[in-house]
């Protein structure tokens, strides 16, 4: 099973981007663990374009997909309409619990559309989304 993990704005500084809020971890680091951990074809992206991301849902090949739209989940509706036109099943994911900060964050245009949200626990979050898929099997 194929999954991708797509991530937004401000994703690539993650371990060094405010440590006290998303950890010290890198998505290097990580995501060589998940490649070994998981039975899972994954592959692992990050644009700070919201029109990328929109492509990049739009051509996915994938039987499913964690998103972790960053500032984007708060804005943007055409991540939310490419999520609604694709077939494929997404997760939203958030390294920090979203809704213990700012009020602007408490909003997600996109967990309407997404089959669920995993936030507040740093890089597990991601780890519990491929559980799900995982346990899916074949989607
Ligand atoms: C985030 C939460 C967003 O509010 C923020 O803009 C991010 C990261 C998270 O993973 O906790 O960039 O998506």
């Amino acid at each position: 099973m194929q999954i991708d993990i797509i991530n937004g704005p401000n994703l690539n500084l993650i371990g060094q981007r405010e440590p006290s809020i998303y950890g010290n971890l890198t998505f290097d680091e990580v995501f060589a663990q998940w490649k070994s951990e998981f039975k899972l074809q994954l592959s692992l992206s990050q644009s700070n374009i919201e029109g990328e991301i929109v492509g990049l849902l739009q051509n996915s090949k994938a039987d499913g997909i964690v998103l972790n739209a960053g500032a984007y989940t708060h804005t943007s509706i055409a991540i939310r309409d490419a999520i609604s036109a694709i077939k494929i099943p997404v997760i939203e994911v958030h390294l920090s619990n979203v809704t213990a900060r700012e009020s602007f964050r408490h909003e997600s245009f996109i967990t309407p559309v997404c089959v669920g949200c995993v936030f507040g626990f740093g890089m597990e979050s991601y780890r519990m989304a491929l559980h799900y898929f995982l346990s899916k099997g074949s989607i």
